[in-house]
């Protein structure tokens, strides 16, 4: 495995080995076992796969969260380095080589940045847009690795590849789960012990909700998951919502479903301080 800071590294590694485009995974390091099975799926299909590591400032409408987030460099190293091959790399730039001056771009995702995550984190997606962008620029991917847990930074990230990259392909990999049922996440270890004790609270209601959602009205299922979190000491329900992964509109009565589209419980909540997110596959009828 090569460790790379800069595109002129990148663009000569592929000019020495002659290599094929490669198959990308985008992370904010502190690397756990749900970046490690995105990182194992693009092995299985790619020749080739990088890996970035960049915090990106853009993405954070709260400075103390950019401040916080973990950084964890050596750990992820060594972790990737369990797993890559010989001319597989991983990409850790400084922020000038990805931010050269401020980046002003907008994107225009419609109503898919509008609700749930966008609602709450303001431009979260504007710059998640501008990092990934850059990223496909300089790296120059043929297929891009995403997990599902970041359910609709997913369909944004459809959008944008769609319009802007329609050579890269974006493969949607399934949620990890610790033992509990607790989504795997970098934020997780910043949960205060108590905290983390109740995480498998979370899937546990997000199952209920799949079990209750072919009886039950879009209110009923708010009202429920609502009641059951509040019940958790320390924990706050940001928001509750059932969308479909391409419009993303969440929904306010069942009756406006549409039968081609796949539906999924979507849960942001605070534990303490630290915001956790999940989902879940839901059949409403
Ligand atoms: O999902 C993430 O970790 C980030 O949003 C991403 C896609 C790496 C962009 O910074």
């Amino acid at each position: 495995m090569k460790v790379f800071t800069t595109a002129r590294q990148v663009a000569g590694h592929y000019e020495k080995c002659g290599c094929e485009a490669p198959g990308f995974v985008p992370t904010m390091g502190a690397l756990h076992e749900g970046h490690l099975s995105l990182v194992r799926s693009a092995i299985k299909k790619c020749p080739m796969v990088a890996v970035s590591i960049f915090v990106n400032p853009t993405q954070f409408n709260d400075p103390e969260d950019l401040k916080k987030y973990p950084r964890t460099p050596e750990e992820d190293l060594s972790m990737l380095s369990g797993v890559m091959r010989n001319d597989d790399f991983v990409f850790m730039p400084p922020p000038e080589e990805i931010y050269p001056g401020t980046d002003t771009r907008t994107f225009d995702f419609g109503t898919l940045d509008k609700v749930m995550e966008g609602l709450h984190r303001p431009g979260h997606f504007n710059g998640v847009a501008q990092v990934v962008s850059r990223l496909f620029d300089l790296i120059k991917p043929s297929s891009a690795y995403f997990g599902q847990k970041d359910f609709q930074q997913l369909t944004i990230i459809r959008n944008l590849a769609r319009r802007n990259y329609p050579g890269i392909m974006i493969v949607a990999c399934p949620i990890k789960r610790e033992l509990d049922g607790l989504a795997m996440s970098s934020r997780n270890r910043r949960l205060l012990p108590e905290h983390r004790e109740k995480g498998g609270e979370i899937f546990k209601t997000l199952k209920n909700v799949a079990r209750m959602a072919r009886k039950k009205e879009i209110d009923e299922l708010k009202t429920y998951v609502n009641k059951r979190i509040s019940t958790i000491p320390g924990f706050r329900l940001e928001y509750f919502e059932i969308a479909d992964d391409v419009s993303l509109t969440p929904l306010k009565r069942k009756s406006e479903m549409a039968d081609d589209r796949n539906y999924y419980a979507c849960i942001a909540l605070f534990a303490g301080n630290i915001r956790l997110i999940d989902n879940i596959r839901i059949s409403l009828r």
